[in-house]
């Protein structure tokens, strides 16, 4: 009976949040069609097929996510975890930020920084205002909206999808729950909702997480300061600041496809160096051509509504490819509702 309630609740839960990112789409492109007429979106059709495969992959993504929780994967509390203050904190501060982003679309600027922002010392493929983000990562104001923005986007479903990389984690380091420390890093770690997701399910874990953007490591600190903090590093993925064969595993979330294909490589590699023999690393990224053409209509659109200077080419890069070439073996991949999962073992 308890688990029926809960299972009702997180269904309404989720509901709720699809139903919100409707509402907030639906309103955002009245508004614009109102103040900003002149800004037009050339979008590729999306039929009734298309739309009910939406729905399948949505609904399979989160009966997959319930049966984890239900099967002790990870706790049922994280299917609760939302960020309340933060949404009606910032929600005001995400639509207000709307008619601005549409200027910067219009006058095609896409790498603006406000003139107090130090983009000294980052690499040139970064300093993008990713997403039509003011600021792109590099402010307080930036990271505050991130979470609320990337939930809107995938109708409420971000952190079911990131919760993906849980049960392959669990699983890797299952097999060798002898050694007495584990350490586990999340590149690109971000605000730290990963983070979060790995500290409520393995307490006892070593938790590292690595960014580039000092604003979000802020953000991630004020996440994760409750219970044992991770220790938070500010870097590059392609250059980490950790000893060869350091972690136990590695996750990263939502990376790949804003880099471009040299710097993936360079990243997939210096994850390899760090991650000890018999580790594992698991990527959660977009969907990609080689496997989801059904979906290929959301793939044009996504770089059309959203700055992404390099998804398109991130959709065709085949990262199994990578990941053999870094050293990596056994590499499975898994698409769930929008992501696409990469798991892969560091030769003993
Ligand atoms: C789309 S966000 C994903 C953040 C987080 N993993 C999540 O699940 O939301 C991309 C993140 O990658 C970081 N990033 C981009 N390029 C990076 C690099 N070369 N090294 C480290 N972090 C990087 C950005 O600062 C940003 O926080």
């Amino acid at each position: 009976m308890a688990e029926t309630l809960t299972k009702l609740a997180y269904q309404a839960f989720q509901n709720g949040k699809s139903a919100f990112s409707l509402g907030h789409r639906t309103f955002a492109t009245q508004l614009r069609q109102w103040l900003r007429p002149e800004l037009q979106f050339e979008m590729a059709e999306v039929d009734d097929d298309f739309l009910k495969e939406v729905t399948r992959r949505r609904e399979a993504l989160l009966q997959l996510d319930w049966a984890d929780a239900e099967a002790g994967v990870y706790p049922e509390a994280l299917l609760f975890d939302n960020p309340w203050d933060d949404f009606f904190q910032y929600y005001p501060a995400v639509v207000w930020e709307l008619p601005q982003l549409w200027e910067r679309i219009l006058n095609k600027e896409t790498q603006v920084f406000d003139a107090n922002i130090n983009t000294q010392g980052f690499p040139r493929y970064y300093l993008q205002n990713f997403h039509h983000q003011t600021d792109g990562y590099l402010s307080d104001a930036s990271a505050n909206l991130y979470d609320l923005q990337v939930e809107l986007l995938f109708s409420g479903t971000a952190d079911a999808m990131r919760r993906r990389v849980l049960a392959p984690i669990k699983r890797a380091l299952g097999a060798d729950n002898d050694r007495p420390t584990q350490r586990v890093l999340d590149v690109a770690c971000g605000t730290g909702r990963t983070l979060k997701f790995l500290q409520g399910t393995f307490p006892e874990l070593f938790l590292y997480g690595l960014d580039l953007s000092p604003a979000y490591l802020r953000k991630a600190n004020q996440l994760l300061s409750q219970t044992n903090l991770p220790q938070l590093a500010q870097g590059q993925g392609e250059a980490m600041p950790y000893r060869d064969d350091y972690f136990d595993a590695l996750t990263c979330v939502f990376l790949f496809h804003e880099l471009p294909g040299p710097v993936r490589q360079q990243v997939i590699d210096e994850c390899f160096r760090v991650t000890r023999p018999g580790g594992t690393f698991v990527i959660c990224d977009s969907i990609q051509a080689i496997e989801t053409p059904e979906l290929e209509p959301m793939m044009a659109n996504f770089p059309v509504l959203f700055h992404e200077p390099y998804y398109r080419d991130y959709i065709k890069d085949d990262l199994v490819t990578r990941l053999e070439t870094a050293g990596f073996n056994g590499v499975t991949t898994q698409v769930h509702f929008v992501s696409k999962y990469w798991v892969a073992h560091k030769p003993v």
